[in-house]
């Protein structure tokens, strides 16, 4: 469906200005149709001729009353004879009552009202209701109606709708909320059941009506500059922990002058509760990720320390070790930690990893090229850490094995370590590829006693269920290939969430 914008511009000629007064209106418009407990249907010329047709760009239905609309007819045409109330009350810019007769035996009531701007009269607003019947109206009733009149002659004298700036940052008010009236000295003339709850909550016990508006706790400066800038005033009040009310001011005016206003007035504790609660989990997630980095940094200096007093070289180099492993841990819970509200690609975890120990590469025999290609998608927290050790450990001792004596054999080409990922459909393949040496004569894959080695196993078998091989490249070198099968990639909580598994 179209929107009121594009309306205008494909069939009025109606200027930006005027659209974005008419914007405006239908912003706040669900206010004026639940007043009027009626449909508020929007026309206007398709062109500025007197004799050519109207077009109906908006329709509202009320949340207090039966709409007589259930088809939507927004967009649709009409000729002027088929509209004649609302014909005459676009040619004479005034209101015009009326009732229309529809189908058999049905009588509406509709009253047009022109919605002025400067000089102009922009469109139409009509509001159709069915006939009241002899009914007698309630004080609500009749109070609501008399509100919406006094909207009705703001539009036709141009005092509304009001320039609303804010309009965006709030969901617009409907009277459900809570309506107080309230007259041009602040004295509170109607409160509707919703809002004398909502003065309850404030603290407000005494009757409501007769009362001022400044006693209610809700701001006096709200009304004050409602009525000094003759627009609608937006205001949120806290009483302690215990109650939060957004109120909206909306001045009525006569030629300029503040006659009262209406107040709508809405409890919004509990959802600001949940805002409240939502912020303090996000900083505790942030605190404990920061421990934990913390923690693991303490860590590393105690070994570097213990590291640093130990006389055999064995031992000084076997903490060293566990030092860079605890090192690629951090790295993987940092860059986890770093996007703790959105899930990151094992790629995106690779690459810090291998920059890492890059980095860690001083003096090498041959300049060393390292590349990541392809994609893992997303994996659960729990297996991105433990992969990523995995991977770390078989780069290490590419770096560590692979290029020892190989000094520059085709005129100093750079080694390279290629880290090849594949997510298929039955499982993970993670090749960590090496164009070096190749592994020993001797090498058995089955006893190799290697600490390295050793968890790449214990990890890829016992915590992934997946296997681990070693093998000679194509062409030389070494590629070490691990395949974790798919029942392993999804995290335990998505399971329980996924009513399909
Ligand atoms: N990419 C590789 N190229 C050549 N040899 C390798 C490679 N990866 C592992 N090896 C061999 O496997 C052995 C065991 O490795 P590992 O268990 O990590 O222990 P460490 O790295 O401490 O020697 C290494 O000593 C090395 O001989
Ligand atoms: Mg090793």
């Amino acid at each position: 469906m179209a929107t009121l914008a594009e309306l205008c511009r494909s069939q009025t000629d109606l200027t930006e200005a005027e659209v974005a007064h008419l914007q405006d209106l239908t912003g706040s418009w669900g206010l004026l149709a639940d007043l009027s407990f009626a449909d508020l249907l929007l026309y206007a010329p398709e062109t500025e001729e007197t004799e050519v047709p109207l077009v109906l760009l908006g329709h509202v239905r009320p949340t207090t009353g039966t709409t007589l609309y259930r088809a939507d007819l927004v967009g649709q045409v009409f000729r002027r004879s088929r509209r004649p109330l609302i014909a005459e009350c676009l040619e004479e810019g005034r209101i015009v009552e009326g009732s229309v007769h529809v189908g058999v035996d049905r009588d509406i009531s509709l009253k047009a009202v022109p919605v002025r701007r400067g000089d102009t009269t922009v469109a139409v607003l009509a509001r159709e209701r069915s006939r009241p019947g002899d009914r007698p109206m309630g004080e609500q009733e009749r109070t609501y109606l008399s509100v919406f009149d006094r909207f009705a002659n703001m539009l036709e004298r141009g005092e509304f709708p009001f320039r609303d700036e804010e309009r965006f940052q709030h969901r617009a008010p409907r009277v459900g909320d809570g309506l107080l009236l309230v007259d041009r000295e602040g004295r509170i003339e109607f409160a509707s059941p919703n809002a004398v709850s909502v003065m309850h909550r404030l603290g407000m016990h005494r009757a409501v009506v007769g009362a001022r508006l400044d006693d209610s706790g809700l701001g006096a400066e709200m009304l004050r500059s409602a009525f000094a800038k003759r627009t609608s005033v937006i205001e949120e009040v806290v009483r302690g922990s215990e109650a939060t009310i957004v109120s909206h001011c909306l001045p009525l005016l006569e030629e300029g002058r503040a006659t009262g206003a209406i107040v709508l007035v809405r409890d919004v504790t509990d959802l600001r509760r949940r805002d409240r609660l939502l912020v303090s989990k996000d900083a505790t997630i942030r605190e404990v990720h920061h421990r934990v980095k913390n923690n693991l940094q303490t860590i590393s200096s105690l070994l570097r320390l213990q590291a640093r007093r130990l006389t055999s070289k064995e031992a000084r180099a076997a903490v060293e070790e566990s030092v860079r492993r605890i090192g690629a841990i951090s790295v993987v819970h940092d860059a986890l930690a770093q996007s703790a509200d959105h899930d990151v690609s094992f790629a995106e975890i690779v690459k810090p990893l291998v920059r890492a120990v890059e980095e860690s590469v001083s003096m090498p025999e041959r300049p060393l090229h390292f590349g990541v290609t392809g994609d893992a998608g997303i994996l659960p927290a729990q297996v991105t850490t433990t992969l990523a050790v995995v991977v770390t450990e078989l780069i290490q001792n590419a770096v560590d094995h692979a290029f020892i004596g190989s000094s520059a054999p085709e005129g100093g080409s750079p080694g390279r370590v290629e880290i090849l990922l594949d997510r298929r459909p039955d499982l993970l393949a993670v090749d960590v590829v090496d164009d070096g040496v190749g592994l020993p004569e001797d090498f058995d894959p089955s006893d190799a006693t290697g600490l390295g080695l050793t968890i790449v196993r214990t990890f890829v078998e016992v915590e992934l269920g997946g296997t681990i091989h070693l093998r000679p490249g194509d062409e030389s070198g070494t590629v070490a290939e691990v395949r974790i099968p798919a029942s392993r990639l999804v995290s335990p909580l998505d399971d329980a969430r996924d009513p399909r598994r």
